[in-house]
């Protein structure tokens, strides 16, 4: 334990897609915890596409370490608040080791929390018990109020956050149809999520499909993505029909960006305006004081009863975190993306 990889911002161009040269391997020393701090292992780093709109959007800078939610482990403490052996969610960034505790800033609403290990295996901190639960959670239930019975349309429906709307969409007692690319994701959708429908925005008759799956309309949008898979969607859409914008990866870079917001709003005022459409745009910072109490009660809950089951795709050793980044941007991943840094 001498050395302390880590993945900094090159300062290469930020493109649409993130490339290997947007990332420099750094071998820094491990730190050294103060008082009130303990030093933790990474044990899992969740990579959001989210992540590239800090980049694109300067948040992060050349030479900044990478950004991530992640588990980690304590091995060292120099206080009661984090114990040796305690799993903790924090944004670690993609490194090996790190401080947690007194002096070290915490992200806005992306705290740093002890795991309680008995709702589930201590990955889904980052993904159904964590933000990406919060996020389906609070984009369908409280700004979308979907009926029992209505049909609900999620796009990236196999991917973190839509594996879990159409779930619990189900739960709730709606229709749920999934918008995905791959044969192997509307089966997965199918037969793992349970969708009641899925069709692929890789066909040609995208348009049909969808239609022919939805025979009453759409209630409900999930859009996570944007492009053909709105413009497919927002034609079927009912009177007083909801949507929220979640992300729009198919869209811009980085997910809900505002340009990328503004065309598709554009595209769709007419239509929108006709059929009293209501459009919500998700943050889901603005529902962690409000609502993560609640979501994980009632997620846990499910969880625990076999109501939402969740897939991970878990990719081992962070020297290869920027390839793993890539591909899921390119939707190379099938389900929660996650590099696997150390064994728990
Ligand atoms: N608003 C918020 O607070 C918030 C919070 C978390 C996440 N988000 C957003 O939610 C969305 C989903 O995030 P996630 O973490 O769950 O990622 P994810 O769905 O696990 O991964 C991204 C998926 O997007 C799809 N995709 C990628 N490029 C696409 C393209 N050009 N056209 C169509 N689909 C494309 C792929 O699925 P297919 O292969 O099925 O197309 C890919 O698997 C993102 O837009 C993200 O920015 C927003």
């Amino acid at each position: 334990m001498s050395v302390n990889r880590q993945w900094i911002l090159s300062d290469a161009p930020v493109e649409r897609m993130p490339v290997p040269e947007n990332f420099v391997l750094n071998e820094a020393p491990v730190p050294v915890p103060g008082p009130g701090q303990a030093l933790v292992r990474t044990v899992y780093i969740s990579l959001d596409p989210y992540q590239w709109g800090y980049k694109v959007r300067g948040l992060e800078k050349p030479g900044d370490l990478i950004h991530a939610r992640t588990v980690v482990k304590v091995i060292e403490s120099n206080t009661d608040a984090f114990k040796v052996g305690d799993f903790v969610h924090c944004t670690n960034g993609w490194q090996e080791y790190g401080l947690i505790g007194e002096g070290i800033p915490d992200h806005p609403y992306m705290k740093t929390r002890v795991i309680d290990p008995a709702l589930g295996p201590v990955s889904t901190a980052l993904g159904v018990l964590g933000m990406n639960g919060l996020t389906a959670y609070a984009g369908l239930f409280v700004q979308c109020r979907p009926q029992p019975g209505e049909t609900v349309v999620v796009s990236a429906a196999t991917g973190g956050v839509g594996q879990i709307v159409g779930q619990i969409a189900r739960v709730h007692g709606c229709r749920a149809v999934g918008i995905v690319s791959t044969e192997e994701k509307m089966r997965v959708a199918r037969e793992e999520f349970g969708y009641d429908a899925v069709v692929s925005h890789l066909s040609d008759t995208l348009d049909a499909d969808l239609e022919a799956v939805c025979p009453e309309g759409v209630d409900v949008y999930y859009e996570n993505v944007g492009g053909k898979s709105f413009d497919a969607t927002a034609r079927l859409f009912n009177q007083k029909a909801r949507m929220v914008i979640c992300g729009l990866i198919g869209e811009r870079p980085g997910g809900s960006s505002a340009k990328g917001k503004e065309a598709l709003l554009a595209r769709s005022a007419d239509l929108r305006a006709a059929r009293e459409v209501e459009v919500a745009e998700l943050s889901v910072g603005n529902f962690v004081d409000s609502h993560f109490d609640e979501f994980l009660e009632r997620m846990s809950e499910w969880y625990r009863a076999g109501k939402v089951v969740y897939r991970e795709d878990i990719r081992p050793g962070i020297e290869r975190a920027p390839e793993y980044y890539a591909d899921m941007m390119a939707g190379g991943n099938l389900g929660k993306t996650l590099v696997k840094v150390s064994d728990e």
